[in-house]
């Protein structure tokens, strides 16, 4: 106990006698908050909106979701200009920290981490553009109607916390005041595809917990969905989401250990699990691999501290972002009108991953016929440099990997005979370090990745799109034992999503660009690895940026209270946004 730190832990830890057993109130700001971009400017009303499901979640733990009809209200036809989906959730008493998702017709809008409700009456509020989802808000106000479903699997037998939700859509009409490229989620720039497809189909199972999701419990489970399109699609985009649970709510932490360490009496342990920070979701089309994403590290609000993550929620809790893969090149494998296998993957997977897809389809007004085929397919699998070096607790491992995947087709329809090339570049590091008889570790980890898009009739480019993404994450954790119990363990964090859309196409031509970031540092007491006190503050700032606007929002917290907010429309005092 010679490090500075422990001494003061020490002296700390003398007045903490470990009084501690539940979770105590928090006395902070009862609203959670995510600061990004609004979902429409101030003053833009919508022109209706209509509260579609409100429900109690109280004892929900494998039922299944709350259903709810719509009908689309009369003043309010299509077409809309933006449709803004509002979740709005507040919480009787204190609770843990549960996964919520919004689906439509089994096709997932939205997923979600819940913010750990610290005291009665906590409540929050997420707002999601999903104006890119019209096929199936459409659907809702058919004739034949469609059901909007929401779970959040909550159980009040342990803590008393009751969520109450309600699902409300904001629908607009008229020229918008911003003029953001296509459907700008929080906090990601999904810029690429202008106009909404004109079908959207579930890749997902009524399976786990009653979700319509896949549970992955390893890398070589791939679930697949069977589905016929329609024979005139001429464009079509895979969207995936997923989150991580159990043995991989952390793989972002993970070490990798080549050799399982052995106890005292020479067994192999099964409890060191060490296969690194890399995860890759994945899609195949009849087997074949059609993309992949090294998905963002999002850090669940129980996660690591929950005191960091109060008032504001960690980057993506709120809105877990989806990653696109545009496999329009594939088409020539899907046209023939027959069913095909649509699978989706983690790899390096441990149990277990929640994951779903939406097939989006661009259907030919005009031809009821659409020729296709794969020109370029080069998709060697990434490969993964690992090297470790262990004794016993101490030191440190090296995953890393780096590739390029490149895909060309062309498509022939009333448009003429287009070819789409998608060129993904990817370059991931994560390096795990582990001092003091592991009582010290450091995490680093670096993901850029760059997604190029472009469709061309014979030489001549009709549009182009480039988004480069850059995520790094630092953590710096010490834990020492508690005198009275348990493990007193302070850490410093920091992490950020970078990403930087350019689209250059006949709808739209520009430039933005959102960085999210936030430091946070603190200490928590943990029994049985579950905190039972804990204290952290945080420096947040959001910047979006494109050619008409700007947006700053910079929320510093301490000890659950926000300390300073302030919003800028001026990007001129900041340089690197
Ligand atoms: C929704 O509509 C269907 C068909 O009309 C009906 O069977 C079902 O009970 C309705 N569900 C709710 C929650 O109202
Ligand atoms: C849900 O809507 C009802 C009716 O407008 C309102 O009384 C209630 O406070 C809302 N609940 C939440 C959590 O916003
Ligand atoms: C859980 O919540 C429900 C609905 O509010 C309530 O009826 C029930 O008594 C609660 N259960 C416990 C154990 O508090
Ligand atoms: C992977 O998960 C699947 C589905 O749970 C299971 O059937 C299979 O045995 C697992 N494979 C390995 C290698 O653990
Ligand atoms: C469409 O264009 C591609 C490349 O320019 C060509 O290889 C393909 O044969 C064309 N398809 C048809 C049906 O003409
Ligand atoms: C691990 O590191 C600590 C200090 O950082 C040292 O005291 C200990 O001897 C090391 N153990 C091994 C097995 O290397």
């Amino acid at each position: 106990m010679n490090h500075p730190f422990f001494l003061l832990l020490f002296l700390i830890l003398l007045f903490f006698n470990g009084e501690a057993a539940v979770m105590p109130m928090n006395t902070g700001t009862l609203e959670h908050i995510d600061p990004t971009l609004p979902s429409a400017r101030a003053g833009q009303e919508p022109k209706c909106s209509v509260l579609v499901l409100r429900h109690e979640f109280a004892n929900t733990l494998g039922h299944p979701p709350a259903t709810a009809n719509f009908s689309q209200p009369e003043e309010c036809p299509h077409p809309w200009s933006r449709v803004v989906l509002e979740l709005a959730v507040s919480a009787t008493d204190i609770q843990k920290s549960r996964m919520a998702a919004v689906w439509i017709d089994g096709a997932e809008i939205l997923r979600m981490s819940t913010p750990v409700p610290m005291a009665p009456g906590a409540f929050w509020r997420v707002e999601k553009d999903v104006t890119r989802y019209e096929a199936l808000l459409l659907r809702l106000s058919s004739v034949n109607g469609g059901a909007l479903s929401m779970m959040l699997e909550n159980s009040n037998k342990t803590l008393p916390g009751v969520y109450h939700a309600n699902v409300t859509l904001h629908f607009y009409r008229g020229v918008f005041a911003d003029a953001r490229q296509g459907y700008t989620a929080h906090p990601s720039v999904k810029g690429l595809y202008s106009q909404p497809a004109n079908l959207i189909y579930p890749i997902s199972q009524d399976c786990y917990g009653n979700g319509f999701w896949f549970r992955i419990n390893n890398e070589s489970h791939v679930p697949v969905s069977s589905i016929a399109i329609p024979k005139n699609t001429y464009r079509a985009v895979l969207e995936i989401f997923a989150s991580h649970h159990s043995d991989d709510e952390f793989w972002y932490t993970k070490p990798f250990r080549s050799t399982f360490s052995q106890n005292k009496a020479g067994n192999h342990m099964t409890t060191i699990k060490g296969n690194g920070a890399f995860r890759q979701l994945y899609a195949t089309i009849d087997g074949k691999f059609v993309g992949g994403h090294i998905p963002f590290a999002v850090i669940y609000p129980g996660a690591i501290n929950p005191y960091f993550w109060s008032p504001v929620a960690a980057i993506g809790a709120f809105d877990i972002p989806s990653y696109d893969l545009d496999i329009t090149p594939f088409l020539g494998m899907l046209l023939d009108g027959q069913l095909h296998e649509v699978g989706l993957g983690v790899r390096e997977a441990t149990s277990h991953w929640l994951v779903s897809a939406n097939l989006h389809l661009w259907i030919d007004p005009i031809s009821d016929n659409v020729e296709a085929g794969l020109s370029v397919y080069r998709a060697p699998r990434l490969r993964i440099h690992r090297h470790a070096e262990w004794h016993d607790e101490n030191g440190s491992s090296d995953v890393s990997t780096d590739g390029i995947v490149r895909f060309a087709g062309w498509v022939l329809s009333s448009k003429g005979n287009l070819t789409t090339t998608v060129r993904m570049k990817v370059r991931f590091r994560s390096k795990v370090e582990m001092h003091e008889h592991g009582s010290a570790k450091t995490v680093e980890m670096i993901h850029k990745s760059r997604t190029t898009l472009g469709v061309r009739r014979g030489v001549r480019s009709m549009g182009h799109s480039d988004m480069f993404v850059e995520a790094p994450f630092h953590l710096q954790t010490m834990s020492v034992p508690a005198p009275a119990g348990g493990v007193y363990e302070k850490t410093r964090l920091t992490h950020q999503l970078k990403e930087w859309v350019y689209v250059d196409n006949r709808e739209m031509s520009g430039t933005s660009a959102v960085t999210d970031r936030q430091e946070v540092e603190g200490s928590a007491l943990l029994h049985g690895g579950e905190p039972v006190w804990g204290s952290g503050s945080m420096k947040s700032s959001y910047k979006y940026r494109d050619a008409e606007e700007c947006h700053i929002r910079v929320v510093n917290t301490e000890a659950g209270v926000v300390k300073f907010d302030a919003t800028s429309r001026s990007c001129s005092a900041v340089a690197d946004v």
